[in-house]
């Protein structure tokens, strides 16, 4: 009985096997056509008023989707990610030549250093020793100051992951620039991945301690610049925000959005009620994921053109700003007009102003610690 179901099984296997040939053998091998290669191509961008050589990276993955990266600023050039009908757009704002974001950048797609937004006063004190940074808006202490990282070359490479192409950026603050205290050693990795996401990693380290907060500051536009942002319909993953005063520096208080104009933590049009908004959106969102680990800040949808980008990050804040700046003093790339609102800032960071507001998460560097933030902004339409 027993030799019997063993031949049973035996001759059951072979069977299978074979047919299984007989069927791979009969259907033609079918290749799955990629749409284009994952590449990395670099070419210069130009060089600096002083002469410097600026280099450009291109990185495409296989559905076609192409990020360009230059070592100025660590620039985010141009992003072009396809709308529901699979036709490229280029999403984020900017220009097609160097010399342009040397004269006149309001910080389009740059990395944002030492200090992301504001710090009152261009003052902090730490570990009772006052420090005073440079100061260029106003008293205020913006984006890293005077000359911050949005306006230092980059030293680049090539990254080949298995899952996407990259360019992995470094710099290295020297202790006293800008009036920070530390040699603060930092990298920026931009990689392209098979599944259609921009992932951000920054890294550093330092010799004293210093506060840090790094961020992009690309301006998107879903439409890819037919109109402007206030069609966008935006959830941010946040139940509280830090009010600001006149200065736009926070006041210290998490205030609850419910119930307010700056609401979305449901689905809304950024234009919906941003005429009770002074000035327009230009708000720290303090996300309710508190920071540490990855999580859903933001999604954000374009009706037109179908497109969708989503936000994860490690980090506890997300600056929503809604280009009240722009003007239509400046014509970008494909002969652009950015007229007011026609880009929108959603700065992954810490919060604003942090090294005078103890009760915000911290923003000291001690030696010896890794600073570590991620960003992934993932594109999809529907
Ligand atoms: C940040 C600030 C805005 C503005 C932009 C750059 O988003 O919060 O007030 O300065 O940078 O123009």
């Amino acid at each position: 009985m027993k030799a019997r179901w063993i031949i049973f099984v035996l001759v059951t296997v072979a069977v299978m096997f074979g047919c299984e040939k007989a069927v791979s053998a009969s259907q033609p091998e079918v290749k799955i056509e990629k749409r284009a290669e994952m590449s990395i191509k670099k070419e210069p961008f130009g060089k600096t008023p002083d002469g410097k050589e600026i280099d450009l990276y291109t990185l495409t993955n296989t559905n076609g989707l192409k990020a360009r990266v230059m070592t100025y600023g660590g620039i985010l050039v141009s992003l072009e990610v396809p709308d529901r009908d699979g036709k490229l757009g280029d999403i984020v704002l900017g220009y097609d030549n160097l010399d342009d974001y040397v004269k006149n950048n309001p910080y389009f797609g740059c990395i944002v250093g030492r200090y992301a937004n504001r710090i009152a006063d261009g003052r902090f004190t730490l570990d009772g020793t006052k420090y005073q940074l440079t100061t260029n808006e106003g008293p205020t202490h913006l984006h890293g100051g005077v000359k911050g990282f949005d306006k230092m070359i980059w030293n680049a490479e090539e990254v080949k992951a298995k899952d996407g192409v990259g360019v992995k950026l470094t710099y290295l603050s020297k202790d006293g620039e800008q009036g920070y205290p530390g040699n603060l050693s930092c990298t920026v990795t931009y990689t392209l991945t098979e599944d259609n996401e921009l992932r951000i990693d920054y890294e550093a380290t330092t010799d004293k301690p210093t506060p840090i907060n790094l961020t992009n500051h690309t301006y998107f536009n879903l439409t890819a610049g037919s109109s402007d942002i206030l069609g966008h319909e935006l959830m941010i993953n946040a139940d509280k925000y830090t009010p600001v005063d006149e200065k736009l520096i926070p006041t210290g208080e998490l205030k609850i959005v419910k119930d307010s104009p700056m609401d979305f933590t449901r689905p809304m049009a950024i234009g919906l009620r941003i005429g009770e908004v002074a000035g327009g959106y230009d708000h720290n969102y303090v996300l309710n994921s508190g920071g540490g680990e990855m999580a859903l800040a933001l999604r954000v949808y374009e009706q037109t053109s179908g497109r969708v980008m989503e936000i994860h990050t490690t980090e506890p804040g997300l600056q929503f700003y809604s280009g009240n700046f722009l003007d239509g003093s400046i014509t970008g790339k494909n002969g652009i007009v950015y007229k007011k609102h026609y880009g929108v800032c959603l700065e992954t960071q810490h919060f604003p102003d942090s090294p005078n507001k103890p009760n915000f998460p911290s923003v000291i560097l001690m030696p010896g610690d890794k600073y570590t933030h991620t960003a992934v902004h993932k594109f999809y339409t529907r």
